[in-house]
């Protein structure tokens, strides 16, 4: 039985060496540009939290977890995209991310637009090629367009915009914060499962775990926008000022407690699940992460 660090570690070598050596590497192609921005962001390092709750899903269900990086990649590459939309002008204008130049700074507006369009439409070249039968890619398909787009993550990031202009109500914010994080976090433990086969039962206990654990992510991440390090972050802090998020609406010290509800909730799902060790005090440690 590996400990959490060997686990951890296990995972986050797996994909940074899936990544680098299998995504976007044709060195003969005439649009190297475009390659170059792709792999910028893609291989700026990052927590690669929604790989790990792939392959740790994965696990958790009996299946082969190394199977599973197509899935794993996929997830990651559209959570780039859409941090290097977030990052341009137009949006949260921002000038760091992963601790480097974002992307549009780099290589341009125009090029990071179409990096981010090419990294999701890639997104969907993997699962249609990973090693699982047509009903699991097929499923998967569906579960990761449904939580990416209009519905979830870009539907969320058109109404967190839309939220600067005024004050919005507890239940709008959950609903923002669901989508704009909650939903690819979600699709990455329900991908997980389908990879290790699991039950319908552990389909819904991940989807709920997921729904939980993304709130207290997005609480966490609004309240390090206030009292976090941007070296360490490697992003800019006091961004999110004007926007209706939980710590503008309630406080830090309520934020705090809310991170510590929505994780309890989250960790309560994972009664699914045999081995669930790693993956509670994954959700534990990310309660009071400072990255
Ligand atoms: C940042 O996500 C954007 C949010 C959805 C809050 P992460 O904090 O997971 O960013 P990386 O992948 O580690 O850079
Ligand atoms: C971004 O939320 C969520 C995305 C879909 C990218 P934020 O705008 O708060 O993320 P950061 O703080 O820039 O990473
Ligand atoms: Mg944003
Ligand atoms: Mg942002
Ligand atoms: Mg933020």
């Amino acid at each position: 039985m590996l400990n959490y660090k060997e686990r951890n570690d296990q995972y986050l070598e797996f994909i940074e060496q899936y990544l680098n050596s299998q995504c976007f590497v044709d060195d003969r192609a005439p649009q190297q540009k475009l390659f170059s921005a792709m792999r910028y962001s893609l291989l700026a390092g990052g927590k690669r939290l929604r790989p790990i709750f792939v392959f740790d899903f994965c696990r958790m269900c009996g299946g082969d977890w190394q199977a599973a990086a197509p899935f794993a990649a996929a997830v990651e590459m559209i959570h780039t995209y859409s941090l290097i939309h977030d990052d341009l002008p137009c949006m949260d204008n921002d000038d760091y991310r992963r601790g480097r130049l974002t992307n549009h700074k780099v290589y341009g507006e125009a090029i990071a637009v179409l990096a981010g369009d090419a990294l999701l439409t890639a997104a969907f070249s993997y699962l249609a090629a990973a090693p699982f039968s047509a009903q699991t890619r097929i499923r998967a398909v569906e579960i990761l367009s449904h939580c990416a787009g209009e519905l979830g993550m870009v539907g969320g990031q058109v109404l967190d915009m839309q939220s600067e202009e005024r004050q919005c109500t507890e239940q709008e914010v959950l609903d923002i914060q669901s989508r704009k994080t909650g939903a690819l976090i979600r699709a990455a433990c329900m991908l997980g499962v389908l990879a290790g086969e699991g039950s319908d039962a552990q389909l819904a206990a991940a989807s709920n775990f997921a729904e939980h654990l993304g709130l207290a992510f997005q609480i966490r991440d609004d309240i390090l926008d206030v009292i976090g390090n941007s070296q360490e972050l490697g992003k800019a802090v006091g961004v999110d000022q004007n926007k209706n998020t939980f710590v503008q609406l309630y406080g830090l010290d309520a934020c705090n407690h809310l991170v510590h509800q929505h994780t309890e909730q989250a960790l309560e799902n994972l009664k699914e699940f045999e081995n669930a060790e790693f993956m509670s005090m994954l959700a534990k440690k990310l309660i009071d992460r400072t990255v």
